[in-house]
């Protein structure tokens, strides 16, 4: 999403066009009068650029002289700041909260920045204080050889229609048809990046206690003007009026209400069938290798890419719409699956000249996992989609997306049987032993056992496991999933094949596997390990109960890492190494480290910082198991492809296209799911 819009652009050229005019009216090329500031020796021309700058970047969250929003009142900001810290300020602002004291303390309350590092230039933070001068010395008459100039730029302002603070009557209470307009605007414009119950997602949690902390003004303000961290200006691109924001910012005041269910009949209505099966190739049309092919996910861009594995170019570029949050492959490979966190799931075709999306459907209203039918005699021929919203999962067919089937999975909570009204379904796998898929259902605790042979798609069975099951995969034999119920600081073990639990057991805080890795350590045999999201420590358990039970499902070694906020661990059977990040650090050089763990040293072999920004997020293998490919998280992504064998980098694919890249999924790796 983007605040660059028709709006603000016009609001833009009006205000450079207004200075052009102003320079040649006065004659004026510097204010060279006011000393020792930002202003002194900057154009006029530079100032209506800061003018911009500031229209487009700041509005959303500032005034200059009219008070507070999120950010503080900026009137007069350089007399109490010295100018090379506003710049640096400017340039770089998180960084600064960490190694600079007075930045510190301006957040201290939160301890964390709310303004995203804007990354202007010097210049351009040149013009933007000089902007910022100017309009203070306005609120504050006396500058003399200001004035002039300024009488001259208050006719613009009260023409821009984006500065204005919008109205500060109280929030009022709504009802009726008010409030169902606020609740169907709610669904439609935000809660694709605010997350149903507003718990966040894309967008941070926006729930009443956070909300009444901003008020209401600050609220309608960044709803009007957006603000460069990817809030779009609602207001401003006329996608709300005035009085939408005034009533979306009452109702953020209030607590969210239980969002809608979804029925069968509404599910069919958004299937849209692109490319029937007759209408596709037959057989491979394309000439690349496209079982090497890696689906990266483009976050914030709404899209998919589908990147050539061997040559690493880009093979096509898919709009699935907002938020993707994983994709998985059909168990030949020819179809991915894209999930968005709004429910959305959208058919890939890779074998035609290009990648091409073939169906879409939407069977949730928040949605995080799908898994395709991969047992012998199913090749390609069903689709889960398990819901975080309604408390379901929905069957599809999955040559089609045509849904087949919805099931109510609501479940008493496993160890007190308490009545719940939320209940999601976390992490699905696709057993290859039987017509099977194992679904997690987190509030409840349960590891549901799906299966796909029966009429109906039926749960037929529930495995009380622990509560708040997340993320987590197969054993190399693919008997057992190990879930993590993360904030219980559990791994838990299901026996598939038996359908039952076998144990669980504490391993760190908050343990965050994704699909886990499975090798063979010298003295323990095979195992599995987890990262952790809340400290920095690799746990590895015994995994392997036919050789060595003795330490099957025993923490066998822990390995202390430097960063916590770990999401991802990665290995390959081919590969002597594991791999290891840590986007969620709450230092930024953390974010962007990885860590390379020996299978046979048993120990950490090195850690080094990827990228000079973003987040180094999620590796995925190539087919051949020779490379490992890494996401550097970032408005300009990048993906670096490390050598696994001698743990160089061999290249960096970089491109406009590569806005926010995170999960990547190799074709082969994901159909055989290898790891
Ligand atoms: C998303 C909201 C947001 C946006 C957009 C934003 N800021 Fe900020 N700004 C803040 C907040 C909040 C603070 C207070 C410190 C913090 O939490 O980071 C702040 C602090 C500041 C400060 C320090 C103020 C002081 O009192 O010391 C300056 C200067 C500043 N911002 C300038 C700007 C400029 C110039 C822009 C646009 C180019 C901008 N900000 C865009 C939210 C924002
Ligand atoms: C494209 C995704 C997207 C959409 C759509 C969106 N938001 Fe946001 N929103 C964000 C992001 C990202 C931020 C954080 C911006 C920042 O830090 O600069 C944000 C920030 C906010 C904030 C400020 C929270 C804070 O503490 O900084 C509020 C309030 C908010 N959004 C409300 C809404 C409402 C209400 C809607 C719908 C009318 C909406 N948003 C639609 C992405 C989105």
């Amino acid at each position: 999403m983007t605040t660059d819009t028709v709006s603000v652009r016009c609001g833009v050229r009006r205000v450079v066009r207004f200075a052009t005019l102003l320079a040649a009216l006065l004659g004026l090329a510097a204010f060279g009068a006011v000393d020792g500031s930002a202003a002194a020796g900057s154009s006029t021309e530079d100032i209506a650029t800061g003018g911009s700058i500031f229209q487009k970047k700041c509005v959303g969250c500032h005034t200059i002289g009219d008070g507070s929003l999120l950010g503080p009142d900026l009137g007069n900001v350089h007399r109490r700041r010295e100018h090379a810290w506003l710049v640096r300020w400017l340039k770089d602002s998180e960084t600064m909260v960490e190694t600079d004291p007075e930045a510190r303390k301006l957040v201290a309350a939160r301890g964390q920045s709310r303004m995203k590092s804007l990354r202007l230039s010097d210049q351009e933070a040149q013009q933007v204080l000089a902007y910022i001068e100017i309009e203070s010395a306005k609120k504050a008459p006396g500058a003399a050889t200001v004035q002039p100039v300024l009488a001259l730029i208050d006719a613009r302002s009260t023409q821009s229609p984006s500065v204005a603070a919008p109205s500060e009557a109280p929030a009022p209470v709504l009802t009726g048809a008010a409030f169902e307009q606020a609740k169907n605007l709610y669904f439609d414009r935000c809660a694709g990046c605010h997350g149903l119950l507003r718990k966040g997602a894309t967008g941070p949690n926006i729930e009443p206690a956070h909300t009444a902390e901003l008020g209401a003004k600050a609220v309608q303000n960044i709803l009007t003007n957006g603000t460069p961290g990817g809030m779009p200006a609602l207001g401003n691109e006329g996608i709300l009026t005035p009085e939408h924001v005034r009533l979306m910012s009452a109702y953020l005041l209030m607590p969210a209400p239980d969002p809608p269910a979804v029925s069968f009949e509404e599910i069919r209505e958004s299937w849209k069938l692109l490319v029937p099966p007759a209408s596709r190739p037959k057989t491979p049309v394309t000439k690349r290798q496209w079982d090497n092919y890696f689906g990266v996910i483009l976050r914030d861009a709404g899209k998919v890419a589908i990147v050539d594995g061997d040559t690493k170019e880009l093979a096509g570029v898919i709009e699935t719409g907002f938020a993707v949050h994983i994709l998985r492959s059909s168990s030949t490979g020819r179809y991915f699956y894209a999930v968005g966190r709004d429910g959305r799931v959208s058919m890939i075709d890779l074998w035609p000249e290009t990648p091409t999306l073939v169906a879409q459907v939407k069977g949730c209203v928040d949605a995080r996992s799908i898994e395709a039918s991969k047992y012998k005699g199913y090749e390609d021929k069903l689709l889960i989609e398990g819901c975080y919203w309604p408390p379901q999962y929905v069957v599809f067919d999955g040559q089609t997306l045509e849904p087949k089937t919805v099931v109510d999975i609501t479940t008493p909570a496993y160890d007190t049987g308490e009545a719940l009204k939320e209940v999601r379904v976390a992490a699905i796998v696709p057993s290859h032993h039987g017509p099977q898929w194992v679904v997690s259902l987190k509030e409840s605790g349960h590891v549901a056992i799906v299966d796909y042979s029966k009429p109906g798609f039926p749960v037929t069975k529930k495995i009380a496991a622990e509560r708040f099951l997340h993320d987590g995969g197969w054993d190399r034999t693919k008997q057992y999933f190990m879930v993590a119920a993360n904030m219980r600081d559990q791994m838990a073990v299901i026996d598939v094949k038996n359908g039952t639990l076998v144990t669980k057991f504490k391993t760190g805080v908050r343990p965050h596997p994704g699909r886990g890795a499975n090798w063979e350590d010298p003295e323990y045999g095979w195992v599995n390990g987890t990262t952790h999201m809340g400290e920095g420590k690799l746990v590895i358990y015994g995994a392997d109960p036919a050789r060595k039970p003795q330490h099957a499902w025993k923490v066998v070694r822990e390995v202390a890492l430097g960063e916590p906020g770990g999401l991802f661990i990665k290995t390959h059977p081919k590969s002597p190494w594991v791999w290891l990040d840590s986007p969620l650090s709450n230092e930024p050089n953390g974010t962007r480290q990885i860590c390379i763990y020996s299978k046979k040293e048993g120990k950490i072999d090195r850690c080094f910082t990827a990228s000079a920004r973003g987040r180094a997020v999620h590796f995925e293998y190539n087919k051949a198991g020779t490379e490992v490919w890494v996401s550097v998280w970032d408005r300009e992504g990048e993906l670096i492809v490390y050598d696994d064998k001698t743990l160089k980098e061999k290249t960096r694919i970089e491109g406009d296209w590569l806005v926010t890249p995170t999960g990547k999924f190799n074709v082969f790796n994901t159909a055989g799911d290898v790891y």
